[in-house]
Parts: structure tokens; C-alpha cells; sequence
């Protein structure tokens, strides 16, 4: 496999695909966006074929004309294991630890509900995923939020006195973090994490670790360090959440998985699953998890190679924009780019942006005002498509 494999052409359009017809529906805040002109680089899928191993394994069971009810083989369970040891150097991770869900958000809303009450606080940082928001608040539990602050080299950085002051003043039981963190791309350095885990262990804070992220570490000097890895009191405190999905392209078969070591919080999580059965996945998406993680490691390494080329392209020519800023992420396939050179409310641009086809993630739902979010996943032809839309919009400097 080498980087012609992600330079194919994938045309998605009159499948149903989210990410090409969600600009279609006249919403509220309507721009249209020409037809033939449009790139999308918003929700975060991928516009590249999932892994070789994946589509044979999924195809080879679907030859067996019985789709009943199954258990997870053990099979399945070694390759999670496997992959954690072989990719995030996390040996630890057995079978018992594992418990399924129908996706991450599902994952993060059962801990939501096993470690707080309606009407309790949660902290998390910001900027923030627009689905930690959502759940949250249909989960009648409120978030409150400690802002990451740019260190003087342009580092997102966590706060942490300030989250401390958060927890004791509102009462939280439970943090969410972000693992890589959406939109930032920030890959939390091993200090910081062991911060975050010793600060909420001394106020008795539980952890739920969101790292679907794990796999998409672009930036070579940098490493995914699972939030549990980091120490004994981690393991005792800490749920994280995974998937192949945003990996491997597979977010439309639902399903994911957390690890918890703490039997006592495992408990309370599987309690919640098991009561509507929502802890049950999918036939062909525990056949296509094997087919990822057993097969899919030389697609991952390429896949981040090209998403990093796409990525640099695409801040190479933003550096030459006036009014516009950005850097290279550490992790995701995103791209968090600062308008406030050119706005103080990120709308006006966004809706720019639309009328020449190119279709944005609205910083707004993530509570930053005048950024826009683009997703990188695409072949490079889409991001040079996009770059020379962009010129009609944005002056050089
Ligand atoms: C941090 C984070 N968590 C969860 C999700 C959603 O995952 P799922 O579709 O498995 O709920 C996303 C999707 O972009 C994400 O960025």
C-alpha cells in the first residue's frame, strides 16, 4: 500500500453519505453551496476506502447466510488487546476489562450516567467536541468548563489550578477528557496526563477518557499515551473509550468499546448497557474491528503520512492569508484554524466559505468564536480543489 491507495477518488455522493448531502437541507442558518463545486471537510469521516482487511473479513462472513445472535469471540478480544499493546505500548488491556457500546458518545454517555446525577457538574476543557455538549445536556448533567490557554510557544495547555478551582466550587465527580483532543489536536504529553489523574484523584473526581483519537498521532515526535498507562491510581479511577471507527472510516456500522479496570466502576457502566441492551454490537462490526486491528497497521502508518501531507498543504497556504492562523496539529486529521484576524464572529466567514463550495465545521459549537474546523481526511485533490476555492475568498498577505 502506498499513498496512490488514499489519492483514489471515492465518489460518495448518492450513497446517503452525511458528510455530502447534510448541505442540501435548508436549516436555519442556510448558506447554499454550489453543487459542482463542493468539498466537504466538516463532520469527521473519511473520504478514503476503509482497510483491505476489514472489506474481506466482512465480506467473507457475510457469505454465511446466518446473522443472528453472537457472541464476541475471543478472537475479537485479542485483536483489541493486541492493538493496544502493539500500538499504544499499552500491554495491559484484557479481556474482562472490555465492555461494548454502540459508539464512543454511547461509551461516554453510560459513564456519564454511572458516575453522576441529573442535575450534577462535569468538567471538561475547552474548546470542546460539540458531542460531549449534546450528551451531557439530554443526559440533564451540566458541563463546566475549564478553557485551554496557548503557552508562550503556541501550545494548547490545560489549566490546572484552575480545574481544580472548578471541581471543589461545583461539586464534580467526573471529568471528560479528550485524548487526542478534538479540535485542538493537541497529543497530551505523559505530565500532563499523570497531572490530570493525580488532580482529580486527590479530589475524588472519576475520569472518563474519550480517545478515539488513539490512533491519529501526525506529528512524529509525539505518542498516544492511554490516560490508564500512566499509573496505578489511573487504573483504579479512569474509563477510556475506543474504536476503529474514525480510524477505519467505519462510523455508519456503530459500535465501540471502553476498558475499565476498576471492576466496581465496570460494573456500573455494563448496569446501564445491559438495561436497554444497548451494550450489544453489531455482527459485522466486531468482524470488521478483527479485520482492523489484525490487519490494518500498514494503513494506519500510510494514512497518517498522507493526512499529514494534506494537513501541511493546507496550512501552507492559510500562512499565506492574510488575517488567518493556524499550526500544525500533533494529532486528528483536523485542522483549527483562528479567523480573528478577519472577524469577531466566525459566520460570516463559514458562510464565505460555503458560497465558493468549500463546507466547514462551524467553531461555534465548540466555543471558539471565530474558527472553523477542516477535515483533512480527503483525497489531496479535494484539498487543492478547496485551497483554490479559498482564493477567491481570502487576500494574500
Ligand atoms: C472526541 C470524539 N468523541 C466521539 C466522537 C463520536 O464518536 P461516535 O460516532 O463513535 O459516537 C467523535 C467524532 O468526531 C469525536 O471527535
Amino acid at each position: 500500500m502506498d499513498s496512490t491507495f488514499f489519492d483514489k477518488h471515492l465518489e460518495r455522493r448518492g450513497t446517503g453519505a452525511f458528510k455530502w448531502e447534510a448541505h442540501k437541507n435548508p436549516g436555519p442558518y442556510y448558506t447554499p453551496v454550489p453543487e459542482e463545486d463542493v468539498v466537504p471537510m466538516w463532520i469527521a469521516d473519511m473520504d478514503f476506502e476503509t482497510a483491505p482487511s476489514i472489506v474481506e473479513r466482512m465480506m467473507e462472513r457475510v457469505k454465511h447466510p446466518a446473522y443472528g445472535y453472537y457472541l464476541p469471540s475471543a478472537e475479537y478480544f485479542d485483536a483489541i488487546a493486541n492493538w493496544h499493546a502493539t500500538r499504544y505500548g499499552n500491554p495491559m488491556v484484557k479481556r474482562e476489562y472490555i465492555l461494548n457500546h454502540t459508539s464512543v458518545l454511547a461509551g461516554v454517555g453510560a459513564a456519564v450516567e454511572a458516575f453522576t446525577l441529573p442535575g450534577e457538574n462535569i468538567l471538561i476543557n475547552q474548546t470542546t467536541y460539540t458531542g460531549f455538549q449534546s450528551t451531557v445536556k439530554n443526559l440533564g448533567r451540566n458541563l463546566v468548563y475549564s478553557p485551554l490557554v496557548k503557552d508562550e510557544k503556541g501550545v494548547w495547555r490545560m489549566n490546572f489550578e484552575e480545574m481544580e478551582k472548578l471541581i471543589v466550587a461545583n461539586k464534580i465527580s467526573l471529568m471528560i477528557f479528550c485524548s487526542p483532543h478534538n479540535p485542538t489536536g493537541r497529543v497530551w504529553e505523559k505530565w500532563e496526563i499523570e497531572n490530570v489523574v493525580n488532580l482529580c484523584g486527590k479530589l475524588g473526581v472519576k475520569i472518563v477518557s474519550d480517545e478515539i483519537w488513539a490512533d491519529f498521532v501526525v506529528d512524529p515526535t509525539c505518542k498516544h499515551i492511554p490516560t490508564q498507562s500512566v499509573s496505578d491510581l489511573a487504573k483504579e479511577i479512569v474509563t477510556a473509550n475506543y474504536a476503529p471507527s474514525k480510524t477505519f472510516n467505519l462510523a455508519g456500522l456503530q459500535g465501540s468499546y471502553s476498558v475499565t479496570y476498576n471492576k466496581q466502576m465496570r460494573d456500573k457502566i455494563d448496569k446501564i448497557g445491559s438495561t436497554t441492551h444497548s451494550n450489544a454490537v453489531s455482527l459485522l462490526t466486531l468482524e470488521a474491528c478483527i479485520g482492523a486491528y489484525t490487519g490494518g497497521a500498514e494503513y494506519v502508518d500510510e494514512m497518517l503520512k498522507y493526512v499529514r501531507k494534506n494537513q501541511e498543504l493546507m496550512v501552507d497556504y492559510f500562512n499565506t492569508c492574510e488575517g488567518v492562523s493556524v499550526d500544525l496539529p500533533q494529532g486528528t486529521y483536523v485542522l483549527w484554524v483562528n479567523f480573528d484576524g478577519l472577524c469577531d464572529d466566525v459566520g460570516v466567514i463559514r458562510d464565505k466559505l460555503r458560497e465558493v463550495g468549500v463546507i466547514t465545521t462551524d467553531g461555534r459549537g465548540f466555543h471558539g468564536k471565530t474558527y472553523l474546523r477542516f477535515n483533512c481526511a480527503c483525497p489531496r485533490a479535494n484539498c487543492e480543489k478547496a485551497i483554490k476555492a479559498m482564493k477567491k475568498v481570502f487576500k494574500s498577505k
